[in-house]
């Protein structure tokens, strides 16, 4: 079971708390999104994160060049990413979907060539595909470069929603479920706040915030979560059932070998109990069940 803290924060304001801390380590993160919607200052701001904590970030752009990503960096105040790639922290990399043959093969090959030494973060934005590949190509070269890429470190992968709004088209769906977890943006342009909204749609693993929350772009800092105090209170541990969770913990100490790992799953479920119900009773419906198969086996 997996129990350390293998957290990777996203840098963008307000996210980590809504996502039990952050990214998991050695995963692909897609954000999804139509245009105009922070895709590209979502990849960049994790990555200026990141750079500024001393690690290394291989950009890989399908869209700008290093040019156009420098401008709009020192557009939005991140100046310092042009000391990162003077430094070699940052190397960003800009090739043409149409111009890859083999996909899979061709990005691992890139990506091995260019990636910095010691680096463990990888932004594509956004990840494309020849047009003349069938789905069942497709979905093989993406599962085999997102398995070279877990192996790396933590991904961002930047994924466009059709203009069409066709979500449901196989080939834009499948980097969706090959993915460990889906952060989707959107511009409603229902005016002022909730004109912009995230959601969290899948985060494997792990806990996590379940609502629509709106963010705004700001100046010199990116995105910016708006969450409310309801919404962030409702993915927050709640501390006031440790009584009952310790009391349950107790009783398994007669349980043996059951008892042990039964004790940890109870404090996983501690640890992630957010709602304002009292756990009792699931915990004596699963005590009550756990003891029955220990009986059996003794
Ligand atoms: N410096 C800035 N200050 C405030 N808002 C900004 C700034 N720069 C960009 N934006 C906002 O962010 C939006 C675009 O952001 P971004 O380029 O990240 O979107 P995207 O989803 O990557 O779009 P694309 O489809 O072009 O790839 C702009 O429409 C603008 O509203
Ligand atoms: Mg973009």
């Amino acid at each position: 079971m997996l129990m350390k803290n293998d957290r990777v924060s996203t840098g963008i304001y307000g996210l980590d708390d809504l996502m039990g801390g952050g990214f998991r380590e050695n995963t692909i993160n897609a954000i999804r999104g139509g245009t105009g919607v922070g895709k590209t200052t979502f990849a960049l701001q994790y990555t200026l994160y990141s750079l500024n904590r001393g690690e290394k970030v291989l950009f890989i752009s399908f869209e700008m060049s290093e040019k156009q990503i420098l401008r709009d960096c020192m557009d939005m105040g991140w100046g310092e990413i042009k000391d990162h790639i003077e430094k070699e922290n940052l190397k960003i990399i800009h090739i043409f979907g149409e111009d890859l043959t083999f996909p899979s093969l061709d990005l691992a090959e890139m990506i091995r060539t260019s990636i910095p030494y010691n680096c463990h973060k990888i932004v594509i934005d956004p990840l494309t595909h020849p047009t003349f590949y069938t789905e069942k190509e497709i979905r093989k070269s993406l599962s085999t470069i997102f398995q070279e890429l877990r192996k790396i470190g933590t991904s961002v992968i930047v994924l466009e929603e059709p203009a069409n709004g066709n979500q449901t088209h196989e080939a834009s769906a499948m980097p969706l479920y090959l993915s460990d977890t889906v952060i989707y943006l959107q511009n409603l342009g229902f005016g002022e706040l909730y004109d912009r909204t995230l959601r969290i749609m899948k985060h494997r693993g792990s806990k996590h915030g379940d609502s629509i929350y709106p963010y705004t772009i700001e100046m010199g800092m990116g995105i910016v979560i708006r969450a409310s105090d309801k919404q962030i209170d409702r993915v927050k541990p709640k501390n006031i059932f440790d009584d009952m969770f310790n009391d349950a913990i107790e009783k398994t100490r007669s349980m043996g070998v059951i008892g042990k790992s039964l004790s940890a799953r109870i404090e996983l479920l501690q640890k992630n109990w957010t709602r304002d119900e009292d756990p009792t009773e699931v915990l004596k419906l699963v005590l009550r069940e756990e003891s029955k198969g220990y009986g059996k086996r003794t």
